[in-house]
């Protein structure tokens, strides 16, 4: 098949290197030139392990290709994934703007092509329930009439960062939302190989998934850190109450995100529960507990910045290992360690940073935008391993798994990831 991929970001720059492995022709479309060009030279515009091999033999197959403007990129095209950002808007709901922009390209286009084979237009960007008809549809009809040669599918992304080509490959399960919540061929033939169950729905019941997975993954880190912080108020051992509580598996089922420890972040949970909490004060479905969620973070990044920073005066030189929201990604965007060393600055101390993933003038896009916006001061903080292992701080705050690439041997470390 040929692939047009709108949006190279971690979703979208990931599933062009994974769909041009498999055999396929992708065409990815991004409007930041500095991306684009970058992939066609052969530098990868994010860190994520694979990726980076993945894309020079594609290049070298001729079967990646990267360009800003969308042209003649879909003749003769099967599908198009469609991997824009939802950042936050002002209201909490998901900015919608990309989306709408990347459909209004894609239909013109095709209206200038002529009548052709029709085109699967797959969305894989989060957004709310109802999107696809009340945003998509209308789009592609208000262009093209309501006989759009045109198959929409939700297919929502289940990758984490860190680990997104394994996760891609081996997802934990796929989705396929439709019009009339039947299967779709070409999204067939790009799962080809791929063992998942599969669950063809509607577009609504696709599209809250997402909302539905992320929403739990935060609830159960406020959750597991509000008894972690309990704990620690009551002189209780956190982790001997987390190894009693996974221990029950009949009803406590996955230890996944239940131990007390870092507070969640990233440029998904964040983002997808502000919205979920959006839509439930739009529609009046009232959701007290997601509402809470955030609130609940932000109590327990205050309380580990207080946990991180105890016996300690101002102007005590500290290192914290991680910057990232987890180790091995680059992706800083309301990471709870940007916010912890916001905090760390502010209160007077002399921070640096490790954090082998992050180099300050690799970042771009989003991700560059954020990073800077926090820690203007950013690439003065960042060291190398060799400066870090050398030692000489009053504290090493360790944040992440980045902290395992480090001799650590005799500093005085907070570890933020496990309460104890
Ligand atoms: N990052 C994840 O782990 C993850 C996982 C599952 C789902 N998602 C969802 O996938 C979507 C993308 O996330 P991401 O992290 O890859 O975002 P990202 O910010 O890394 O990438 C988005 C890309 O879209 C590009 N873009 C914006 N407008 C465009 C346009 N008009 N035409 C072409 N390109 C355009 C941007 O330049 C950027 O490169 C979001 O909705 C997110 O919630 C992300």
């Amino acid at each position: 098949m040929k692939v047009v991929i709108f949006g190279l970001g971690y979703v979208g720059f990931t599933a062009a290197c994974c769909i041009a492995s498999q055999g396929h022709e992708v065409v990815g479309v991004d409007v930041s030139r500095r991306k684009v060009d970058e992939i066609n030279a052969g530098k990868t515009p994010i860190v994520e392990p694979q990726v980076a091999d993945m894309l020079a033999e594609g290049l070298a197959q001729g079967r990646i290709s990267a360009r800003t403007e969308i042209g003649d990129a879909l003749d003769g095209a099967t599908l198009a994934i469609v991997c824009v950002g939802t950042p936050s808007a002002t209201d909490g709901g998901h900015n919608m703007g990309y989306v709408a922009d990347v459909t209004r390209q894609i239909a013109q286009a095709l209206k200038g092509a002529g009548q052709g084979a029709p085109l699967t237009v797959a969305y894989r960007s989060t957004f709310r329930p109802g999107t696809c008809e009340g945003l998509v549809q209308p789009i592609f009809a208000s262009i093209l009439g309501p006989d759009a040669p045109v198959e929409i599918v939700y297919n929502p992304e289940f990758l984490r960062e860190g680990s997104a080509v394994k996760d891609y490959f081996e997802p934990p399960k796929i989705v396929i939302g439709t019009a009339d919540g039947r299967s779709s061929a070409a999204m067939e033939a790009l799962h080809e190989g791929i063992e998942a169950q599969v669950f063809h729905v509607g577009f609504r019941e696709a599209e809250i998934t997402k909302f539905v997975d992320n929403t739990w993954h935060a609830v159960k880190v406020a959750f597991a850190n509000e008894i972690g912080r309990t704990c620690l108020a009551l002189g209780v051992s956190a982790s001997q109450v987390h190894k009693i509580f996974v221990s029950d598996t009949k009803l406590n089922i996955s230890p996944y995100y239940t131990r007390p420890g870092g507070a969640f972040g990233g440029s998904c949970l964040p983002k997808d529960v502000r919205a979920l909490a959006h839509i439930g004060a739009d529609t009046g479905a009232n959701l007290p507990l997601v509402d809470s969620l955030l609130r609940s973070n932000e109590a327990h990044k205050h309380r580990l910045f207080e946990y991180a920073v105890e016996g300690l005066a101002p102007g005590a030189r500290v290192l914290m290992a991680g910057l990232a929201f987890k180790a091995g990604t680059d992706d800083l965007r309301e990471s709870p360690n940007v916010d912890l060393a916001r905090k760390l600055l502010t209160a007077g101390f002399r921070l640096e940073i490790f954090d082998p993933a992050i180099r300050a003038d690799m970042l771009v896009g989003a991700n560059l935008g954020y990073a800077y916006s926090q820690l203007p001061e950013l690439e003065q903080l960042l060291v190398t391993k060799d400066h870090a292992e050398a030692g000489g701080y009053d504290r090493v705050i360790v944040n992440n798994a980045t902290a395992k690439a480090l001799d650590l041997t005799g500093a005085e470390i907070r570890d933020l990831g496990s309460l104890r």
